[in-house]
């Protein structure tokens, strides 16, 4: 009788395969589920929202609405447990003491928010951990010292004088809706391209940029769903999933993007050396910087280095940015009375309105505080989140293991009504002199604190200033009722639908 194939010479290795690989299953499974014990023993002491046994709570936040976040802030007092799938579980905090804790610490950036960041960034300053993160900070500092942001005032104010030049067009001397956050969103990466790597795109004017401020938002879209999606997490399952393959033509498209700035500069510099001007620059831009940070380090500043610190600076500096202005033009909008405020101090200062100095950003008082009550409102990055690399116990007492994935909700930290009193209201003078002196200085944190802050944040504000005063000194913007702004609870918050203003030309 002819025998079977479960008989055959070599029906014994797959069965010992087929073992092997149910046992690996198994001690994997295993793992997970003591893995999961061991997060809801270190969870226990801090009560957190129902949960479904698969997904968590994947479903709260994943769509991005705000006001879920919101409830949960209200409802549990200073942090709570948020679930994404039956393994993992990051910890949400929002309480000015905890974030004190929090930042006052070293922890690396959590591998999950951070690692989907890599292929867009690259390995650059928002990436980068220990000694490598210390030499690149120490080194592009000084690319944002006063000196150089005081020259680049005369640059902000021409990008935007361009916008305002098409906004004149479009609008006339009719009051007419615009949605402006696709204008500013251009103008703001022709602040940057200008000012840091000294490049003259014509951003605003010609459409060849469309497709990388498109391509930004579509990527980000795409990093900050993977993040509530547990199963996502894995990248050989992400690579393989519609949306990884998509990020994947995304990059491309970035990639390119800065490839091209960083050979036309290289390309540039080669020709004044071809032509005997090798006199270094009188401004020194960003990009300035880092070449020559990799001529003097070759070996610890490589190609690649360069190319993620190009695109961590395009990524970080310009998507902030046309949130942060977006949004102060919103708020200014919907609060006419401080809109006007506002208006009244800058004529005060730009008399002949021909240019902006410095010293008269400085008088800047009242426009400052309504900026700092818009990002309060809106922080551009409304959460941040790092690895527990050892226990942390909180000023309460209570306390978390290392290994624990934790998320300073910054969004829910300027919306606590334990510190901000009426959180929802636009009040400029929470930042007066005297009110700014009684809070804690740790519930108003937009650029975040300690040693991994914003290292763009004087940038920001200078930039916002010069927006803000060139916009307000020429147009009256109010809101259209038809079209509130909703906000994307994203990696950068985001608007839903575009911010759509009235706009006024004044005479
Ligand atoms: C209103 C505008 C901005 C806001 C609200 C903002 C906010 C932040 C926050 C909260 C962080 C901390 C991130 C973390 O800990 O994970 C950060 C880091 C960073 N920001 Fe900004 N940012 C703004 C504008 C800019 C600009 C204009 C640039 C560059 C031109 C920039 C470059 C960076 C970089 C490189 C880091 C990483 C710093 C490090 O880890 O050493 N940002 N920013």
């Amino acid at each position: 009788m002819e025998s079977s194939w479960l008989e055959t010479r070599w029906a014994r290795p797959l069965y010992l395969a087929f073992a092997f690989c149910l046992a690996l299953g198994l001690l994997q499974a295993i793992k997970l589920y003591l893995r999961r014990l061991r997060l809801l023993r270190d969870l226990c002491p801090f009560p957190a929202p129902p949960t479904h046994w698969f997904y968590g709570h994947q479903k709260l936040l994943q769509d991005g609405k705000i006001e879920k976040l919101e409830e949960l802030v209200e409802k549990y007092p200073c942090a709570f447990p948020y679930w994404v799938g039956p393994f993992q579980a990051f910890f949400y905090i929002y309480d000015p003491d905890y974030a004190k804790t929090f930042l006052g610490r070293t922890d690396p950036k959590s591998k999950y928010l951070y690692k989907f960041l890599i292929p867009c960034l690259g390995n650059g300053l928002v990436n980068l951990e220990g000694s490598k993160w210390f030499q690149h900070r120490c080194l592009l500092t000084p690319g944002f010292n006063v000196n150089i942001l005081k020259s680049y005032i005369k640059v902000m104010a021409h990008s935007v004088n361009t916008m305002l030049g098409k906004w004149e067009k479009i609008c006339g001397t009719q009051d007419t809706v615009v949605e402006v956050f696709e204008h500013i969103n251009l103008m703001t990466l022709d602040v940057l391209m200008k000012c840091a790597f000294s490049q003259e795109t014509n951003c605003q004017i010609s459409s060849n940029h469309d497709l990388y401020v498109k391509t930004t938002f579509e990527a980000s879209k795409i990093n900050f769903y993977r993040l509530y999606s547990f199963l996502h997490h894995h990248d050989i399952i992400f690579k393989f999933s519609p949306q990884g393959h998509r990020l994947q033509e995304l990059v491309k498209i970035l990639h390119q993007y800065t490839e091209k700035v960083i050979q036309d500069r290289k390309k540039l510099l080669k020709d004044e050396k071809k032509h005997g001007n090798t006199q270094k620059r009188k401004d020194q831009d960003y990009l300035d910087i880092i070449l020559s940070a990799q001529a003097e380090n070759g070996n610890s500043f490589s190609d690649t280095d360069l190319r993620s610190e190009v695109n961590t600076f395009i990524l970080a500096g310009h998507d902030t940015m046309a949130g942060s202005i977006s949004w102060l033009l919103y708020h200014l909008a919907l609060n006419p009375e401080h809109q006007e405020r506002c208006r009244q101090e800058i004529r005060g200062i730009l008399r002949d309105r021909s240019s902006i100095t410095w010293d008269q950003l400085g008088e800047m008082s009242y426009t400052t505080m309504c900026i700092k009550e818009s990002l309060r409102l809106a922080p551009p990055i409304p959460s941040i989140s790092r690895e527990l690399s050892k226990p942390i116990t909180f000023p309460d007492g209570r306390s978390l293991p290392a290994g624990i994935t934790v998320v300073l909700s910054i969004w829910g930290l300027h919306h606590n009504s334990a510190i901000w009193e009426n959180p929802k209201v636009f009040d400029p003078l929470r930042f007066s002199q005297e009110n700014s002196d009684q809070r804690h200085t740790h519930s108003f944190l937009p650029f975040s604190a300690g040693p991994r802050n914003c290292i763009g944040q004087h940038f920001a504000m200078v930039k916002l200033k010069v927006a803000i005063a060139l916009i307000l000194l020429h147009f009256k913007v109010s809101p259209d009722p038809t079209r509130p702004l909703v906000f994307l609870h994203q990696i950068v918050l985001k608007p839903k639908n575009g911010v759509h203003l009235h706009l006024k030309k004044l005479p």
